[in-house]
């Protein structure tokens, strides 16, 4: 939720501080804005909507700037609620939630502060401006005392033309120095171009970047030593290769990715920690959002067919705050593309704390859940730049599956490796088909609600194929297990109402159908995603994707991806930008 970028150095900032925002806007893209110190003084330049605004500023003067990239919590997206926030003789810019802003804007109205915005962040600005007395770092520090909630902040102030001061607070910060320069960001994307040495900023630090490059402190303001990130500068920079949107580049690359999911995990060095694990493991949870909270339900039925060990999937932002009971040997499974998700990281604090074993999966290293979890394995999907996920939810699926296999060998049974090393080529074969759901977008077009149905494993992917669509078409849609159809919801089916059913389990097949025969019916018109050839031409199917067969409890990781393809080309088709969905964004670092 919003970026953030820094710098100062020989070069004019503007160009990087707005290169370094377009690369974060899938942190949120509703206001943007950056700050130049020229001639000791702050020039602010803010607009609604997107970096691209921003153009003009290009040409401006200023070796010290900061910059945002806004996804809106507090205030509406404006001008007036874009950051950076200037007060007096201070700019600053911060991703993050300050839960306490009224008590503290109370207190700062009453001793004459007036403010300009309506957001929450406004109060840093005016806490510095109270507590400097000469140093910008002290002031920092004890502004950063006041503050309660999540915070990455960036700050300058006019009085000091060579130096930007950080702080860190729950939120991602990365700092970097090198090429004449240095450098501030909500993550390495922003940065990593310019090939620079980088360092994460741990939860209560501070850092201190100016001509002399970094100095990163504690919270007492003790200087600390920070080993420097490893990254490979080309890996980082985002780049379409010729596709015309991430999305669908970043679908196309499921294959491989699915491949490294599982040849990674078995060459993993927690490996053997973790089989230990795994061997006293009698019961696990699941703690995710979105799309990665799917990604659990599918882990579900595959752990629990496979292994017979109970599995509780709980949305993060419920698990924290209900007291969940987490008997003795309980493994907690915290699935997380971004690793930043504040809900997730608190649900999964919640569990390491009440004695759960807490295994991370997580596309990103170095993110903050690598920092809490007692073993953390990689999804090695590769940055994804699409707001929706698509190769994540692949490669978190492969990844849960081979836990799955691991957890069954601990207890004796069988390995299902081998199966799930052969999927990378039965999924390679299944892509190809996804094209075929172009011909299904005229009958979409014009709908009014989508219904996407299925029992079973088909259920769990039938919500992650609803999510999607909402998320970038939206067009109003539900995920709904087959059965519960005639309890209530079939009242919204009628003439023309599209229904995506989805049938793999050949046990569960003609259960499903019931559900089919009751919308067709009612007049709908039913698409197919099955690897059930037999049921490809029923009268009631208007038309069907046949997926290549595999075991049912590994299905989702081929269904969905015709729906993800609906989704991507029914976006397209109804005008929007599938990489940039309104009112989400990639990494929710708030609650
Ligand atoms: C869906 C989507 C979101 C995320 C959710 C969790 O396309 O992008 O629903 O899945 O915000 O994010 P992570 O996995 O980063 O914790």
């Amino acid at each position: 939720m919003c970026g953030i970028v820094g710098y100062y150095g020989k070069e004019n900032a503007a160009p990087f501080l707005l290169d370094g925002l377009k690369k974060l806007e899938y942190r949120g893209y509703d206001s943007a804005g950056i700050a130049l110190l020229r001639g000791g003084k702050i020039n602010l330049y803010r607009c609604r909507g997107r970096v691209r605004e921003l153009g003009s500023a290009r040409r401006e003067k200023g070796q010290l700037g900061i910059g945002h990239t806004r996804w809106a919590t507090h205030g509406a997206p404006s001008e007036a609620n874009a950051h950076p926030h200037v007060y007096g003789k201070f700019a600053i810019v911060h991703n993050g939630i300050i839960e306490n802003q009224f008590e503290l804007k109370g207190e700062l109205l009453a001793r004459g502060d007036t403010f300009s915005s309506e957001t929450d962040s406004e109060v840093i600005a005016h806490l510095l401006a109270y507590y400097y007395e000469g140093d910008l770092l002290a002031a920092m520090q004890k502004t950063a005392g006041r503050l309660k909630g999540s915070y990455a902040v960036a700050a300058m102030c006019e009085e000091i033309p060579d130096a930007l001061v950080c702080a860190r607070s729950k939120s991602p910060l990365v700092v970097g120095e090198g090429n004449g320069g240095v450098y501030v960001a909500s993550d390495l994307s922003a940065i990593a171009a310019r090939g620079v040495a980088l360092y994460a900023l741990g939860d209560g630090e501070f850092a201190l970047l100016n001509g002399k490059g970094v100095t990163v402190y504690d919270r007492d303001l003790t200087v600390i030593p920070k080993e420097p990130l490893e990254y490979d500068p080309e890996a980082e920079a985002p780049d379409k290769r010729g596709y015309r949107h991430y999305m669908r580049k970043e679908m196309a690359e499921i294959p491989a990715v699915i491949g490294k999911s599982c040849i990674d995990f078995a060459r993993d060095p927690a490996y053997e920690e973790l089989t230990r694990v795994l061997g006293r493991t009698q019961r696990i949870h699941i703690v995710a959002c979105g799309t990665a909270y799917h990604s659990g339900l599918c882990a579900k039925f595959a752990i629990e067919s496979l292994c017979r060990i109970p599995v509780e999937v709980c949305v993060a932002s419920e698990y924290r705050y209900r007291n969940p009971i987490v008997p003795p040997d309980t493994l907690a499974l915290a699935v997380t593309q971004s690793g930043e998700t504040a809900d997730t990281l608190a649900a999964a604090e919640l569990a390491k704390q009440a004695g759960a074993y807490l295994v991370a999966v997580t596309n990103v290293p170095y993110s903050s859940i690598t920092r809490i979890a007692d073993t953390v394995l990689f999804t090695g999907a590769g940055r994804e730049i699409a707001v929706a996920a698509t190769k994540s939810f692949n490669a978190q699926l492969e990844l849960l599956y081979c836990i799955a296999s691991a957890l069954a060998e601990s207890k004796g049974g069988q390995s299902y490796f081998a199966e799930l090393h052969r999927l990378i080529e039965t999924v390679a074969a299944a892509e190809k088909s996804c094209e075929e759901v172009r011909g299904w977008i005229p009958y979409f077009l014009g709908a009014r609600s989508v219904f996407f149905l299925g029992r079973g494993a088909d259920y769990a992917a039938a919500l992650e194929g609803s999510l999607k669509l909402k998320e970038i078409t939206y067009l109003p849609s539900e995920g709904y297990a087959a059965g519960e159809l005639k309890h209530g919801t079939l009242a919204l089916v009628d003439e023309g109402t599209p229904v995506v059913a989805l049938l793999t389990d050949p046990a569960l097949a003609e259960k499903t159908m019931n559900a089919v025969h009751e919308v067709y019916a009612r007049g709908a018109n039913v698409f197919l995603i099955t690897s059930l050839p037999e049921y490809v031409s029923r009268k009631e199917v208007s038309s069907a994707v046949l997926l290549p067969a595999c075991r049912a409890e590994f299905s989702p990781v081929l269904s969905v991806l015709p729906l993800q393809a609906l989704a991507y080309y029914l976006s397209i088709a109804r005008g929007n930008n599938p990489d940039k969905p309104r009112n989400l964004a990639k990494s929710v670092t708030v609650e």
